[in-house]
């Protein structure tokens, strides 16, 4: 997830400090790669990027002794080009009269840049935010004035974004720097002789705390002492109010939210949105498909919670493609399966951090038999990108919670989209209505998640059973809980509970089952089983009149089928699991002995 920061003032003066804490400011949200500019009262752009640290780069290109009366700063994270000095922001244009940085995903990048290619634009890298900065360069040499280019390089630019954008030519009454909002944060600051605009408001907040919001589908253009927003599709201007911000720089940085879990839980339906626009337009997806195509054995890799996303993964690969796929922890993969590969094999090696060192060891064990290595990973330059044959981005950004939510889902999404693509009749999946149904699915079950969190906070150990697709779903529900809560709870599979566990239900003992809408008859036998011996069955499930009758609490997911029921249901136990540790006075966001990146055996 990047972040953008570009400040407007009215003499030339020491930009590069102010730079320089905004993007420390913004560095919660992860980079890979830095860069600023800036641009005196001459006209002069001083560009400087490059890949590492704010600290290590400003070592190397002192960005604190930058000066103008204009500037801006970009933290990259790599999802188009690898990181590099070239696709570091921000970028000029041809003739280096435009420089722009972006935050977001052009998903049509690589036939914009083809286009501008064609058009004779100097095109020096791979990122798409270059593009953006071509895009705009593209309709100013139509003889378009730079909001009007902004606003026509919208129609051109596909995906989630917002950008700012600054010519070095520009009279006293022009615009000093404009910014473009389209499903990406931007907020603007208004202070004393200096305007700012930024991802978001941590950077922001220490220069001003007078705020306006931009939507999406608006432009704002910024002066010296003031700004002023149009839309978009017809160019009229928006009247807004500022508003004072009087929170704390945390609040800030958790968008309103108490935890990072609970604004990463709430990013769901926007992360969800930004992979499949991501998936749709990447070339990146045919050889994945390819290679899952052709495979003799279809093995998916990974531990904790990519594990359990493997799972699910799983039965679509199985039930949707009809393609057999087996999912294994990756330790197991290296002891057992790795020495018996062939090159026919393909493994899957899944993982958010793609640091992990017992699915590295998978994939160094699965090297040595020429099978087909590929990756699914969020950290881009992470060592599983660089080691696997074809990899796919996460895209969802940085995620700073230790307990995985937001990167789980978007594989679990991954998987569905890849089985529905190889689906013997073609896809079916209606991909667009997906993000709304999750954002449904978090405010119609949070009530009853925090319900269930009270119940099952009054004990220190319990059962979530899924069964088929929702097995994956309840070991993750599980393995949540016991991450935050420190409550014992085991995730199995609904049937096997009789040969064995059952025997420690007593009066009020809370098993939870999760249960997929074609799944609900068969779920209705295991849940008596525990009812009838007194315990207290709690379902996640779409509404269904037999499981309503047989449980003691319900939580209801919007109606869906059953591959996408599946996926909706882990959203009830991610919040059940917050609620129930914020229960217990715990931060959810730093459980004890664990971290993020496991670099161990
Ligand atoms: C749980 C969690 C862990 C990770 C596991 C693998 O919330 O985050 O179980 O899923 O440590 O990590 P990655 O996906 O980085 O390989």
């Amino acid at each position: 997830m990047c972040g953008i920061f570009g400040i407007v003032g009215n003499h030339d003066q020491q930009l590069g400090e102010i730079l320089l804490g905004a993007a420390r400011r913004l560095s919660y949200r992860g980079y890979d790669s830095v860069g600023c500019a800036t641009i005196d009262a001459r006209g002069h752009i001083d560009l400087r990027k490059d890949v590492g640290k704010i600290d290590e780069v400003n070592e190397r290109l002192d960005f604190a002794a930058m000066r103008g009366q204009r500037g801006m700063v970009q933290l990259r994270w790599a999802t188009f080009g690898a990181p590099s000095v070239e696709n570091a922001q921000p970028h000029l244009d041809s003739n280096g009269a435009l420089i722009g940085a972006h935050n977001g995903n052009i998903v049509n990048n690589v036939s914009l840049r083809e286009r501008f290619m064609d058009e004779g634009l100097t095109v020096r890298g791979t990122n798409d935010g270059e593009s953006c900065v071509h895009a705009v360069e593209s309709h100013v040499n139509q003889g378009n004035g730079i909001l009007d280019a902004i606003r026509k390089a919208a129609r051109d630019l596909q995906g989630d974004y917002a950008f700012v954008i600054a010519s070095k030519d520009t009279n006293e009454s022009d615009p000093a720097m404009y910014a473009i909002k389209n499903g990406s944060g931007l907020v603007v600051g208004i202070g004393d002789g200096m305007t700012c605009v930024s991802s978001d408001l941590p950077s922001i907040l220490p220069l001003t705390r007078k705020i306006l919001r931009i939507k999406d589908g608006e432009t704002v253009s910024l002066w010296p002492d003031r700004v002023e927003i149009r839309r978009v599709n017809d160019g009229l201007i928006v009247e807004r109010e500022p508003e004072m911000f009087t929170e704390g720089m945390d609040a800030a940085e958790k968008g309103g939210y108490a935890h990072f879990m609970e604004k990463e839980i709430h990013e769901q339906p926007q992360a969800v949105a930004e992979l499949i626009h991501w998936l749709v337009a990447s070339p990146h997806v045919e050889p994945f498909l390819d290679s899952m195509r052709k495979a003799r054995h279809l093995y998916l890799v990974g531990c904790g919670t990519s594990y359990h996303a493997c799972m699910i993964g799983a039965s679509y690969f199985n039930r949707l493609a009809g393609i057999p796929a087996i999912p294994v922890l990756a330790p197991q993969f290296t002891e057992t399966l790795a020495s018996i590969l062939t090159p026919d094999d393909t493994v899957v090696l899944v993982s958010q951090s793609g640091e992990t060192k017992d699915v590295l060891n998978a994939l160094n064990a699965a090297r040595r038999s020429n099978a087909t290595l590929l990756g699914i990973l969020n950290v881009l330059g992470s060592t599983l990108m660089e080691a696997s044959d074809h990899y796919l981005p996460l895209a969802c950004g940085y995620e700073i919670s230790v307990p995985a939510t937001k990167t789980f889902l978007n594989q679990v999404v991954m998987f569905l989209y890849l089985a529905d693509q190889l689906r013997a009749g073609g896809p079916e999946i209606d991909w667009d209505s997906l993000p709304g149904l999750i954002e449904k699915t978090l405010h119609a079950t949070d009530a009853a998640a925090r319900r269930a969190a009270e119940i099952l906070n009054t004990h220190n150990e319990m059962y979530y059973l899924g069964y088929g697709m929702t097995l994956g779903v309840a070991m993750e529900g599980a393995l949540k809980l016991k991450e935050i809560t420190y409550a014992h709870c085991e995730g199995m599979l609904s049937s096997e509970f009789k040969h064995g566990p059952l025997s420690a239900v007593y009066e009020g003992y809370p098993v939870l089952f999760v249960s997929g809408p074609s799944d609900a008859a068969m779920m209705v036998n295991h849940i008596s089983e525990v009812a009838c011996r007194g315990g207290h069955p709690i379902a996640v499930a779409c509404e269904d009149g037999l499981l309503r009758k047989n449980v003691s609490e319900y939580v209801v997911i919007p109606d869906a089928a059953q591959e996408i029921a599946t996926l909706l249901a882990v959203l009830p136990l991610q919040l059940l699991s917050y609620h129930m540790s914020l229960l217990r006075g715990l931060d959810p966001d730093f459980p004890r002995n664990l971290s993020k990146t496991l670099t161990v055996d």
